[in-house]
């Protein structure tokens, strides 16, 4: 029982030896006449020991297959299981004619019947073990070019069946010539049904055979399936198992290796634009009288909104993981239109005249006209679709009372809304030359306030929830005395 309980393939193994000793019994009283002319006990006590031997020589082989690699597995389960129906055969036939004197002929049609069975039963097991290594994750690699084609394993699948039918069909019509039954109509029926049983049985084998490589087809082509689905989705992580080293897994391994390409191309991708964006920001934030602790501020409150965001069902399907990702990396660009705002404006040590304020105000035309020359010459992608969104977006307000655009409610970007409120919270929370820091209380009250009017009411909604996370990020990223300086200075 050890042996069974181990051995994912014995349970279908033994339905096939029980069946073999049923089917060669009954082919063999009804067509033999050596067989014929046994009694049933001494057919019984030629057979059992027979079975009982292969079962037992089975048991071996299986363990001996089970502590193989698992790429090995499925070919050395065929060749086990065939040569243990092959050695049962061969002792049959030897038995029969040393024993109960049948001629060598005899022994040979009962070794072709065995073989038979064991061919069947060898890629029941082979197949057996195709699914377990792909439920153990595949084969680890696909080196070179496909092995056994699945073409020359359908024509050979098919001349093997071919060569069944032809064998059967000649050695029941030599018996009918032999015995002269196929010259009257009663041996003539007799040939037929006999050769209906052997054709019913070989087609029950082969049924099972294309069951069993349907199953196997379609796991692998739901592995790739399911992995191209996920890329597609924006998971790339996913590989596909590889169960079988032919043109299906070579497919397989083909989508593994172009994904795996596409993951290096997206990282470098995404690098380089981190790098470049990077450079971009320090450069903003040069002539800027922003601090770098207000970047960083920003980014993480926009983070936190947009996860809270995303529990929203109306945000849940548009703020996935890689959006929420995009909109936090774009963040830092909100303000990099101040670049083209001169300096006597941008670092003045004041509050700004409404003249002075007309031009800080152009900053978004400006980050706007940067950002579109971007996209004009690279095309649109997420991230630099969400970068213009929080550029154009960030100074809009809820009523329609902001600028650049004066858009008003969901006409302003999601980015550029939940920008605004991140944007607006750190500038109250922090000191300027003319302003001390405000407490959060205080913050959190003009927020409120602003909720339907200069907010999105779902963003200040979603502020209050993560309310502990701002005050945590605020002091953690808290200005630095030097930065401090250099913006009073
Ligand atoms: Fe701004
Ligand atoms: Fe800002």
């Amino acid at each position: 029982m050890a042996a069974l309980s181990g051995d994912p393939g014995a349970a279908r193994s033994a339905v096939h030896h029980a069946l073999s000793s049923i089917f060669i019994t009954i082919y063999g009283y009804s067509v033999c006449n050596f067989i014929n002319g046994l009694a049933v006990s001494i057919w019984a006590a030629t057979l059992v020991p027979v079975l009982l031997g292969q079962w037992a020589l089975r048991c071996i082989v299986a363990e001996q297959v089970s502590s193989r690699p698992t790429e090995m597995r499925p070919k050395l389960a065929f060749a086990g299981e065939l040569s243990v129906f092959v050695a049962g055969g061969a002792v049959i036939g030897i038995v029969n004619t040393v024993f109960h004197g049948f001629p060598a002929g005899s022994g040979l049609k009962a070794m072709l019947g065995f073989v038979t069975i064991g061919i069947f039963a060898g890629v029941d097991q082979a197949f057996v073990q195709t699914r377990i290594r792909f439920e153990e994750g595949g084969m680890p690699s696909f080196s070179g070019k496909p092995r056994s084609p699945f073409a020359v394993r359908l024509g050979l699948s098919f001349s093997l069946v071919a060569a069944l039918i032809i064998g059967v069909i000649t050695l029941l019509v030599l018996r009918g010539i032999e015995d002269g039954t196929v010259n009257n109509a009663e041996g003539f029926r007799r040939l037929a049904i006999e050769f209906a049983f052997v054709f019913a049985i070989i087609s029950c084998y082969v049924a099972n055979s294309a069951r069993g490589a349907e199953k196997l087809l379609a796991k692998a082509v739901s592995e790739q399936v399911q992995t191209l689905g996920d890329a597609r989705e924006g998971r790339a992580r996913r590989r596909a198992r590889i169960g079988t080293q032919d043109e299906i897994g070579f497919v397989s391994a083909e989508i593994n290796y172009l994904l795996d390409e596409l993951d290096r191309a997206h990282d470098m991708t995404t690098r380089t634009n981190d790098a470049i964006m990077k450079a971009l920001i320090g450069l903003a934030g040069a002539r800027d009288n922003e601090t770098g602790e207000h970047l960083q501020r920003t980014q993480r409150y926009v983070g936190s909104l947009c996860s809270q965001l995303a529990q929203h069902p109306e945000y849940s399907a548009v703020l996935t993981p890689s959006a929420i990702a995009d909109i936090v990396s774009a963040a830092p660009l909100h303000d990099i239109g101040k670049v083209a705002v001169s300096d006597a404006i941008l670092h003045k040590p004041g509050r700004l005249t409404p003249e002075e304020y007309e031009v800080m105000k152009t900053h978004v035309g400006h980050g706007l006209a940067v950002i579109d020359k971007v996209i004009a010459d690279v095309g649109v992608t997420p991230y630099l679709a969400v970068a213009r969104d929080v550029i154009a977006g960030h100074h809009e307000h809820w009523n329609g009372a902001g600028y650049p655009f004066g858009l008003k409610g969901p006409d302003i970007p999601l980015a550029g809304r939940v920008m605004a409120l991140a944007d607006v919270y750190d500038a109250l929370r922090s000191e300027r030359i003319y302003k001390p820091a405000m407490p959060h209380a205080e913050a959190r009250k003009i927020l409120i306030d602003g909720a339907g009017t200069q907010f999105d009411p779902q963003v200040v909604a979603a502020f209050l929830m993560v309310e502990p996370q701002f005050e945590r990020i605020a002091t953690k990223f808290a200005d630095s005395g030097q930065d401090r300086a250099a913006t009073a200075a």
